[in-house]
C-alpha cells in the first residue's frame, strides 16, 4: 500500500514534539514511495524509502534542542563515511558546486597556484571556479579515458609551488577512478607542502576512499549520489592541515556564502550541542542524511563491505556490457569506476537509438557529457541501494534492459 506523507494537522492541544508527531502519522514500515522508473543515471540515484520517509519529516526549528543533535550526529557520521578521525566536516545547503567554492574562496590566495588533474569534464569546470576567486590554474590533462600519471604530476609538482593539487576522484564524464592513494604519496614526496584535493561528489560511499589513511586534505562531495539522499547538500571534509592553512591567509575570503570564517564556527557549534546561525541549514534534508548516515555507518552491510559490492555490482555490469561488444570510455580496468560505467555506442548507433528504448523497459540512462564524445557514449550509474540491495533486482533488471535493447542491434 502506498502511503503518501502529509503534514500533520493536530487536534491535541497537547504539547508533543513533533518527531513523536510523526511517528504517530504513520510508521517507516508502511510508507513506500510511488511506482516509478529505476534512475540509473550516475547521480542523483536512487533513494531508500526511510530516507524520503525522514525527508518528510515536519517543519523544525534549525536552533531547536531536537534538530541540533542531529545536525552534530551528521558531522560525526560523515567524517566516519570519508574514515577521518579529526577532519572538519561542512554541511551547508548548495549542490557539490559549492565544494569548489569552499576549496577557491578558503584555501587559495590570488595569484597563488593551483594545478588541477583533467581526466573529464569536471577538471575543466573546477578549474574555472579556481580562476573565478583569482587562482593561477595549470592542468593536465590525460587522454579521454585515462587519468594522469604519476610521473606527469611528479613533473609538474617539481616545475613550480603549488598551494594545492585538485583531482576528480571519478570523473563522472567518463567513468574514470584516479588512484587517490598514489597521487596523495607522490604529492606528499614531492612537494608535501601542497594541499591534495579530492572531488568525491561521483565516489563517497561508492568507493575505497581512506581520507586520514591516504592523506586527503579536502574530501568534497554532495548528498546526490553514492550517500543516497536527494540533491541539496554540500557536503565537505577539511584535515585540520588545511585548517590550518585556511587560518593563517591574508587575503580576505573572496565569498560571503561559502566563507568558513562564517561556517567554521557554526559547525563546531553544532557539534558541540550548541546553537548558532549563519543561513538556514537544509533541515529536512539533514533528517534525511542522517537516516543515510546511520544506515551505512550503523547497519550491515558495513562501509568496507559496501566498497566491495560496488565492485561486484560493477563487475556485472561490465561483464555484461562486454560480452555485448560495448567499450567502456575507461582504457584500463585499473581507471574503472565502480559506481558508474561509460560505454560507447557501437558503430552507427546514438543515444536517441539507445535512452528511449531503455526509457521504454523502465530503466532512466544518461546521455554522454564530455564535450568531445558527447553524443557516442552513455552513462550508467550504479551507487548506493542499487549496488547494495540485492533484493531490489536492480543490477540484473539493467543488465537484462542491456542484452534486449543491444542484442536486438
Ligand atoms: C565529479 C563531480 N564533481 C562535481 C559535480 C558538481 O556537483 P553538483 O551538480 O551537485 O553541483 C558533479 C556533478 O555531477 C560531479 O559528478
Amino acid at each position: 500500500m502506498i502511503f503518501r506523507v502529509t503534514p500533520f494537522l493536530s487536534t491535541l492541544n497537547r504539547p508533543i514534539s513533533s518527531r513523536s508527531f510523526f511517528r504517530t502519522m504513520t510508521s517507516v514500515a508502511e510508507f513506500k514511495q510511488a511506482p516509478h522508473k529505476l534512475l540509473v543515471i550516475p547521480g542523483p540515484i536512487e533513494v531508500a524509502d526511510e530516507v524520503l520517509y525522514a525527508n518528510a519529516h515536519p517543519s523544525m526549528s534549525h536552533v531547536s534542542p531536537d534538530f541540533i543533535p542531529v545536525f552534530g550526529d551528521c558531522l560525526r557520521m560523515t567524517r566516519e563515511v570519508v574514515l577521518s578521525t579529526e577532519g572538519q566536516p561542512f554541511l551547508i545547503s548548495g549542490s557539490g558546486t559549492l565544494g569548489w567554492d569552499q576549496v577557491a574562496a578558503n584555501l587559495i590566495q590570488p595569484g597563488e597556484n593551483a594545478l588541477v588533474l583533467h581526466s573529464g569534464y569536471f577538471g575543466d569546470s573546477f578549474t574555472e571556479c579556481l580562476e573565478t576567486y583569482g587562482a593561477k590554474v595549470d592542468q593536465i590533462k590525460a587522454e579521454i579515458g585515462a587519468a594522469v600519471s604519476q610521473e606527469a604530476i611528479e613533473s609538474a609538482l617539481k616545475s613550480k609551488k603549488y598551494r594545492l593539487l585538485t583531482f576528480t576522484h571519478v570523473d563522472t564524464s567518463t567513468g574514470v577512478l584516479s588512484d587517490a592513494k598514489a597521487i596523495a604519496e607522490t604529492v606528499k614526496r614531492v612537494s608535501p607542502e601542497t594541499l591534495v584535493i579530492l572531488d568525491g561528489v561521483c565516489s563517497v560511499a561508492s568507493e575505497e576512499l581512506r581520507m586520514d589513511a591516504w592523506g586527503i586534505d579536502v574530501v568534497l562531495t554532495a548528498s546526490q549520489k553514492g550517500l543516497g539522499v536527494p540533491p541539496g547538500l554540500s557536503i565537505l571534509v577539511a584535515s585540520l592541515r588545511a585548517i590550518k592553512v585556511f587560518e593563517s591567509r591574508t587575503a580576505p575570503v573572496g565569498s560571503y556564502y561559502a566563507s568558513w570564517k562564517k561556517w567554521l564556527p557554526i559547525m563546531k557549534a553544532y557539534e558541540s550541542g550548541k546553537t548558532a546561525y549563519f543561513a538556514t541549514p537544509p533541515v529536512n534534508l539533514i533528517y534525511a542524511y542522517h537516516q543515510s548516515l546511520s544506515t551505512i555507518t550503523k547497519k550491515a552491510p558495513s562501509l568496507e563491505e559496501r566498497f566491495e559490492l560496488h565492485r561486484a555490482a560493477s563487475k556485472q555490469i561490465k561483464d555484461t556490457a562486454a560480452a555485448l561488444g560495448l567499450k567502456q570510455l575507461a582504457l584500463d580496468p585499473a581507471f574503472a569506476a565502480n559506481g558508474m560505467t561509460a560505454l560507447y555506442f557501437p558503430e552507427g548507433v546514438s543515444a536517441g537509438d539507445v535512452l528511449p528504448k531503455l526509457g521504454a523497459k523502465g530503466i532512466i540512462a544518461a546521455g554522454g557529457l564530455h564535450a568531445e564524445i558527447k553524443d557516442k557514449y552513455f552513462r550508467l550509474g550504479h551507487m548506493g541501494i542499487t549496488a547494495v540491495d540485492g533484493q531490489r533486482g536492480d543490477i540484473q533488471t539493467v543488465t537484462t534492459a542491456l542484452k534486449e535493447v543491444f542484442a536486438a542491434k
